[in-house]
């Protein structure tokens, strides 16, 4: 069969990979994919969000199914537009995306169905947000409603920080603001729970904690993830189960009330505080890099997976997996996530000999002459699995000494809360 990945990062990468090791597959298109994927797929250069030219690909190509990797696409309703053509999706739906796409639309149905949550306001206009943080206590968290990349969120630890978030939202920094979110503060630690669905049935798709910020020691500006670990320290028998009851589940409810269903990868973004789960965000996708963290401990065919997701037939499938523990650093170019150089040469590649317990996934790199440029913030990610979290970092460390890049960076602490 033939399957087109939608996407460019290491996160798609890794689902090539994966995808790859199935015997039913006669060939893998990424659009547009990286250097990375170009040595198992055919990389192909269309705007994934141009539905039109996409479709007349797919349909040329005679695409048994896709698979979504970012959320662009999938708010914008690509499983709708490709499925009324009778094309096999991976993703959820437009109105089941909206769980990541308004972060309002997941407040409200939080509230409807007592999801534990921050406490928020919805604010329609600059006057109200202000006078509602006159009677909140800091810091606050103040929230743009739409995508933003990770970047619509304000930690606000004064009112001069909370009226700037609140200037900039609003005059339309992350596109046209009607409305903001205003929440209590979370004192916690965050985690990562993935489940994977058909609609009808649900698995859990592993659990991850990744580090967002882009200096050691977890401080320093966001970043789309600087490097994740699997599983999570903090998921035990319990927690996954209060995270079902009181988080997937009532969702999952609000979402077929609503008279739709979810299929994919569902993400939530959890803050764990004293044992109890608070859902901070929905992701309506795998993580990037947890993706790439957790599919090297997956032991059932991916490929089968995501075809049994789009027949409806998940609850035939078991899903197994390796006990390793899962790390990966992520190397981005220097000056990420501000202003950075492109078609940088990364040398030394050659220098990598992975073992059967390693990868190297490319994120935002391009192959030209048989060179190998970096063209992204986040360039490429080092995974490797291992009986301890020890181990796998060391092995990580040594491949990264090996490329030596002078053009990237890395954090040095990644795992460090898991790691003696
Ligand atoms: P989001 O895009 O909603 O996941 O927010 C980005 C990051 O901001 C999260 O990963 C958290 O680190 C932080 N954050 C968001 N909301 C809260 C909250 N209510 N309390 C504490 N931290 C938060
Ligand atoms: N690593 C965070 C994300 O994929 O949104």
């Amino acid at each position: 069969m033939k399957i087109a990945i939608l996407g460019s990062g290491g996160r798609e990468h890794a689902l090539a990979v994966s995808i790859s090791k199935s015997a039913k597959i006669e060939k893998i298109y990424c659009i547009p994919g990286n250097a990375g994927t170009s040595e198992i797929a055919r990389n192909i250069n269309l705007d994934i969000n141009d539905f039109d030219n996409l479709y007349n690909f797919l349909n040329e190509n005679k695409i048994d199914l896709v698979v979504v990797g970012p959320e662009q696409p999938l708010v914008n309703g690509v499983v709708d537009y490709l499925e009324k053509f009778n094309i096999k999706v991976f993703g959820p739906n437009k109105i089941a995306s909206q769980l990541e796409g308004s972060k309002i639309f997941t407040k409200k149905l939080c509230k409807e169905y007592n999801i534990p949550t921050a406490k928020f306001g919805i604010l329609n206009n600059k006057i109200d947000a202000k006078k509602f943080l006159d009677s909140s206590k800091y810091p606050s968290v103040i929230k743009a409603d739409n995508l933003a990349s990770g970047k619509g969120v304000y930690i606000c630890n004064n009112e001069k920080e909370s009226s700037m978030a609140i200037e900039e939202i609003f005059n339309g920094k992350f596109g046209v603001a009607k409305k903001i979110l205003i929440e209590e503060f979370l004192e916690g630690e965050e985690m990562s729970y993935f489940i994977i669905s058909d609609g009808k049935t649900i698995k859990s798709f592993d659990t991850a904690q990744d580090h967002k910020r882009v200096l050691e020691g977890d401080k320093g500006k966001n970043t789309g993830g600087m490097g994740a670990y699997s599983p999570s320290r903090l998921i035990n028998n319990q927690l996954e189960e209060k995270i079902l009851k009181k988080i997937i589940q009532p969702t999952l409810l609000g979402l077929s009330k609503l008279g739709t269903n979810y299929k994919g990868f569902l993400y939530a973004g959890l803050m764990i505080v004293n044992d109890e789960p608070y859902l901070i965000e929905y992701n309506v996708r795998m993580g990037d890099p947890e993706c790439q963290t957790i599919l090297p401990k997956l032991q059932t065919n991916l490929t089968d997976i995501l075809l049994a997701c789009c027949d409806q037939t998940l609850d035939k499938i078991e899903i197994n997996w390796s006990d390793k523990k899962s790390i990966c650093v992520v190397m981005c170019s220097k000056g990420y996530p501000d202003e950075f150089k492109k078609n940088i040469e990364i040398e030394n590649l050659d220098n990598i000999k992975l073992d059967i317990n390693e990868n190297l996934f490319h994120a935002g790199t391009t192959k030209k002459d048989n060179k190998i440029y970096a063209t992204g913030g986040r360039v490429l990610n080092f995974v490797s699995i291992s009986d301890n979290f020890t181990t796998a970092k060391k092995n990580i460390i040594k491949n990264l000494d090996k490329l030596n890049w002078t053009g990237g960076f890395y954090r040095k602490d990644i795992g460090y809360k898991v790691i003696d």
